[in-house]
């Protein structure tokens, strides 16, 4: 980074410095490429937003690849299986037998955050908190560029691409709306999250189908249980005292021979449910990666491992074009992640629509007949498992990468 005439020039703006972010910036920095990173939250507030723990295989080997998975390999908790819970059962489903010996990996998110907070500062590597008035100009120029106030001065970096990693809320999207196209879903749902301070009463995670509503048995360490139930989107937080969790909760998980242990709530939360997709991904300099280009309901866990995935394609890309002048990866990039965003947003919708309790007894049937064919034909169990896992290389869905790059068109990157 250098300044001059009050500006910061470096190859890559990036916004925002949540996970997607933060490991382009570290995926980009193995590759000697420069980048400043830019998040209007504060350090800590970043650092303890709890939100995803499940890694696919291929987030953790990608992160192992980064550098940063020192932690992560020791405190980690490799699984091999689910629990799916329905009409008093739980059926195992044995994702790493159903998936190539593939398995998963529980590990905050904030964890990761942290580390690769850590290393960036480690490094030296400019990273800014507390911006604000985050501002982007130039994008159809090549000298993109984005304006902030930053400690209380105006600043602006000067770069060659922009990577907006800036969330669902982030402005990055909306500065390229018009050249966009969005589809969305909203579900009538959402989910009451918390942290207790209690060993988990089950090895492996519990998604339980129950009439009262859904339920989620995860954990985060030996010592912490992550929980969720099913509410309403627009319920609020002080409606639902501790001792009122624990009892939806018990009602909606119990089995005969088996209990749920109770400790102490740490932290709470209710997140409401959406589906969206942004095609293309990009318009001129500007590239979104993460959840600023797409969401998904948490049913299936997708969420963190798209915006790894995004990113790992956005660097490979950039390093392409930085170094040999090739745009084939970029002009690509939207394409290419949009056929795994669409699949991911179909299993997300599926185990969402198979697993929640929608007050419809038709469809209350239809979902019992549906866990059943999934707990009993292997073929359908393949299916969770293979999409659960995550699916590897040319299988999802990237067979058609070329076709679906002709279907957006012409991507424009002014050079
Ligand atoms: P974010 O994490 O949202 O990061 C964006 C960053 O940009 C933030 O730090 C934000 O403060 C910053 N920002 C916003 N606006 C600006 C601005 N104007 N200027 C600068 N910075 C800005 N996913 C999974 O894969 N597995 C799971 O198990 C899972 N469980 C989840 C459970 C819950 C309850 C929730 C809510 C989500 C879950 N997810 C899960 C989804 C996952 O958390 C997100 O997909 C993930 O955080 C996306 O990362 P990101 O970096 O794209 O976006
Ligand atoms: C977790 C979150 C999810 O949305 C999910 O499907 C599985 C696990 C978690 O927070 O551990």
């Amino acid at each position: 980074m250098t300044a001059a005439a009050g500006a910061i020039r470096t190859q890559v703006a990036i916004v925002g410095a949540g996970p997607a972010g933060l490991l382009l910036a570290r995926l980009l920095d193995d590759a000697g490429i420069e980048s400043v990173v830019i998040e209007n939250r504060g350090r800590d507030y970043v650092e303890k937003r709890i939100r995803a723990g499940l890694l696919e295989q291929g987030t953790v080997e990608l992160l192992e690849r980064a550098g940063v998975a020192g932690r992560l390999h020791e405190e980690g908790i490799v699984h091999h299986g689910i629990h799916l819970q329905f009409d008093g059962e739980r059926h195992r489903v044995a994702l790493s037998d159903l998936a190539g010996g593939r398995t998963i990996t529980i590990y905050g998110q904030t964890e990761i955050v942290k580390d690769l907070i850590g290393r960036r500062l480690d490094d030296g590597l400019p990273l800014l908190f507390e911006v604000d008035e985050v501002a982007l100009e130039g994008i159809e120029t090549a000298t993109p560029r984005v304006r902030f106030l930053h400690a209380g001065a105006r600043r602006e970096i000067e770069c060659d691409v922009i990577a907006g990693c800036d969330g669902f809320h982030g402005v990055c999207r909306p500065a390229i709306a018009k050249h966009l196209q969005f589809f969305s879903r909203d579900y009538p749902l959402g989910w009451l999250g918390i942290l207790a301070a209690v060993a988990p009463s089950s090895d492996e995670l519990v998604y339980a189908h129950h009439e009262r509503g859904f339920a989620l048995l995860t954990l985060r360490s030996p010592e912490l249980s992550r929980l969720y139930i099913q509410c309403a989107p627009d319920e609020r937080i002080e409606e639902w005292p501790d001792a009122r969790i624990w009892e939806e909760l018990q009602a909606r998980v119990a089995l005969d021979g088996w209990s749920l242990a109770e400790g102490p709530v740490l932290e709470k939360g209710i997140t409401g449910m959406r589906s969206f997709v942004s095609e293309p991904m990009q318009h001129g300099r500007l590239f979104l990666a993460g959840d600023a280009a797409h969401i998904v309901p948490p049913t299936g866990a997708k969420g963190l491992n798209l915006a790894v995935a995004d990113v790992a394609l956005l660097a490979a890309a950039l390093v392409e074009w930085f170094g040999s002048a090739d745009d084939t990866g970029l002009r690509h990039y939207s394409a290419a992640c949009l056929a795994r965003v669409w699949r991911a947003e179909h299993f997300s919708y599926w185990m969402t629509s198979m697993l929640h309790t929608f007050g419809d007894p038709f469809e209350q049937r239809l979902q019992l007949a549906q866990l059943r064919y999934v707990v009993s034909s292997e073929a359908a169990a393949r299916t969770l498992a293979e999409n659960y896992v995550g699916l590897a290389g040319s299988r999802l869905g990237g067979a058609d990468i070329d076709g679906a790059a002709r279907r957006v068109g012409p991507i424009s990157v002014p050079r």
